[in-house]
């Protein structure tokens, strides 16, 4: 028994449903098996028994896949067979899914965004509420290691400095590059860079800075979408977000600022399925905990979603009834 195995079959004193969490994967596709599914039956503390999917063939041969468990297609039957589930579905398709799944009393590890409208965001919130299963939202940036050491250390120049008084968030990628694997996601199609990239920026804009209040919001070329938001007590951040950027014009970079100085990182495009593997890590903790509670809970997923809701009302609203004022 590794180290890490050792640390989470301990935390927290207990498991509820013996020492290995039986677990599944609802969807089929590529981040499903690539990373939830791979990650998950390749642990010693998870019993990981299959994935879900609508497409019986899909669902076998994701399992096929990582070597592990079988498909289901009959999701009653799955969740008799588990503890707790993973979700790597459209978000529309994983909201209504997380809250029937919570209120069968398993536990959901969720992927971003949580939905696509706060109303399906609130009713995964109060099933987990209701049943008191553990959840966590699993934003990327926050388990890669060198993301974490970085906002790390930018919470200990804060406090020893002050508040950081603003964060800009690029976000720019290509799902048109030959070879990517969501070329044909719909729901990215459809929904774009604000809703794909949305969360993972705000992640880290909401590591630094306090709750948004007010939110502006901009479409330009390519479906690039610019979102100027108001914090509490007057700090900004501006997040630029894209999954239709030129193929030559790709990055993902974050600038802090404040008296604590004016740091950049350009973030990392890899170590993904460590990183899910840490998320997996505090997902197990938490379930182990009595009150199971996690600051990336659902509640926290349904937070981010409300911002991307605000700044789509106001990409909605004719462009002279947005609060911008027009240049004379
Ligand atoms: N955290 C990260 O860094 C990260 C990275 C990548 C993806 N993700 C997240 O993972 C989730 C899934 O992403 P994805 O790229 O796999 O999305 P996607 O490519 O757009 O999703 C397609 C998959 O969803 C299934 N699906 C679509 N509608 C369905 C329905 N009504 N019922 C059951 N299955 C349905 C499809 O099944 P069929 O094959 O049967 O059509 C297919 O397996 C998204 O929330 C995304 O944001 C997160």
């Amino acid at each position: 028994m590794t180290a890490r195995d050792q640390e989470s079959a301990t935390a927290g004193g207990r498991r509820d449903v013996g020492s290995r969490l039986r677990f599944a994967v609802l969807g089929t596709g590529y981040w499903a098996w690539w990373c939830h599914g791979t990650v998950l039956a390749g642990r010693s503390d998870v019993d990981f028994v299959g994935f879900w999917g609508r497409d019986a063939t899909k669902a076998d041969a994701a399992a096929a896949r990582v070597g592990r468990g079988r498909g289901f297609t009959d999701l009653d039957v799955l969740l008799d067979a588990v503890d707790a589930v993973a979700i790597a579905l459209p978000p529309d398709v994983q909201a209504p899914l997380a809250a029937r799944v919570a209120r069968a009393g398993k536990h959901v590890l969720l992927d971003k965004p949580l939905a696509l409208d706060p109303v399906a965001a609130d009713e995964v919130v109060a099933a987990v509420a209701d049943s008191g299963v553990a959840s966590l939202s699993f934003m990327t940036y926050l388990f890669q290691a060198e993301v974490a050491a970085w906002l790390d250390r930018l919470r200990e120049l804060a406090a020893a400095h002050g508040p950081w008084e603003g964060v800009a968030v690029s976000c720019a990628g290509s799902i048109d590059t030959p070879g990517n694997p969501y070329i044909d996601s719909v729901w990215r199609r459809e929904r774009g860079g604000l809703w794909d990239w949305g969360p993972h920026a705000l992640s880290l804009v909401l590591s630094l800075l306090p709750p948004v209040e007010r939110v502006s919001a901009a479409r330009g070329v390519r479906d690039t979408v610019h979102l100027g938001l108001e914090h509490a007590g007057g700090p900004l951040s501006a997040l630029t977000l894209t999954v239709t950027a030129p193929q030559s014009a790709q990055e993902c970079v974050v600038t802090v600022w404040g008296p604590g100085g004016r740091h950049t990182l350009s973030l990392p495009t890899g170590a993904l399925r460590e990183a899910y593997d840490r998320a997996v890590d505090q997902f197990l903790k938490a379930v182990a905990r009595g009150s199971r509670s996690h600051p990336l809970d659902a509640a926290y997923a349904s937070r981010i979603v409300a911002v991307l809701d605000a700044a789509e009302r106001q990409l909605a609203r004719p462009a002279e009834q947005r609060t911008t004022a027009p240049i004379a």
